[in-house]
């Protein structure tokens, strides 16, 4: 096999090329004077090529770069396993509102017309929508045993909790591997003040290290809320994990503002606070697709 990567991806590519036994090649791309982008497979592959191509921001020019790599690919004819530590537009999984698109159905059924044999992608915000938009085999990785890992020692009578009920499985997953309990935030509107609050469905926060999981943090917001009301119902400390760690402008001081003591993602978005590698996961999961497609 051969791993293909870009720079972009700061190590992820080159590191899952390592756990693999393969060869690494990072993709030749250039961007011309009026903003489009050139790519070029400096190596042909030795049996299947695998892609590793976080799509985050800038999302257009990432997920660009990622289908030139696989119809360049095509010409050799090898099985395409692409691996999608982040997958832009995830969110957009269905028409909101009418008349607008099923942005996640573009990349998925793009990445499928051109040849794509096998998709891996890292806690992906809806995973019905690559069931319905992708039809070659595929894997979700959540990282849900590296994230209990990271906070095994450091967490005193924790309390794992989703912010809200969609997430309660990955709350669960990290609860169960930490031998804690879990629960799900639910919103109370104040009706004389407006104000939104958070709290637990079942359970107390008192006295506990509450760690809030969720799949992305993008402006923070969510997770600076659920920080701020769980530690003014007591909570001993706050920490925020999540897989994709999007962070737009500001969010970082946001999260620390509310009072979260630290704030722990992933490596599938660079970011100063991605200290959890999915790599062996990522890895394992395109070994055993790859066994699939032989
Ligand atoms: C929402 O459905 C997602 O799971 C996250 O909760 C959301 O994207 C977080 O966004 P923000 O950090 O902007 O509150």
């Amino acid at each position: 096999m051969t791993v293909y990567g870009f720079d972009s991806s700061n190590g992820l590519a080159a590191r899952i090329a390592r756990l693999l036994g393969d060869r690494y090649v990072a993709m030749e791309t250039k961007t011309f004077p009026d903003g489009e982008e050139y790519l070029r497979v400096p190596e042909k592959p030795e049996g299947a090529a695998i892609v590793v191509a976080s799509t985050y921001s800038p999302q257009e020019k990432r997920l660009m770069k990622l289908l030139m790599a696989v119809e360049a690919l095509s010409q050799w004819g090898a099985p395409i396993v692409v691996a999608v530590p982040y997958l832009a537009y995830a969110r957009q999984d269905k028409r909101f509102l009418e008349g607008e698109p099923i942005s996640v159905r573009i990349v998925l059924s793009s990445l499928e017309a051109l040849g794509v044999d096998a998709l891996v992608v890292v806690d992906v915000h809806q995973p019905h929508a690559v069931e319905e938009w992708f039809k070659q085999p595929w894997r979700n990785v959540i990282p849900y045993r590296e994230v209990a890992r990271y906070f095994r020692d450091v967490l005193r009578d924790p309390l794992v909790l989703a912010p809200d009920r969609g997430a309660v499985e990955r709350a669960r997953l990290v609860a169960g591997e930490l031998g804690a309990p879990y629960d799900f935030l639910v919103k109370e509107r104040d009706r004389v003040t407006g104000e939104v609050r958070v709290k637990p469905k079942e359970l107390s926060v008192e006295g506990r290290d509450v760690v809030i999981v969720d799949d992305i943090i993008s402006t923070g917001g969510t997770m600076a809320l659920a920080a701020k009301n769980s530690l003014e119902a007591g909570a001993r400390h706050v920490y925020a994990a999540c897989t994709h760690a999007v962070m737009v402008k500001g969010a970082l001081d946001r999260l620390l503002s509310s009072g979260i003591e630290e704030v722990v993602a992933t490596d599938t978005v660079p970011s100063p606070v991605s200290k959890i590698t999915v790599a062996p996961s990522l890895a394992e999961a395109v070994r055993e697709i790859l066994g699939e497609i032989a």
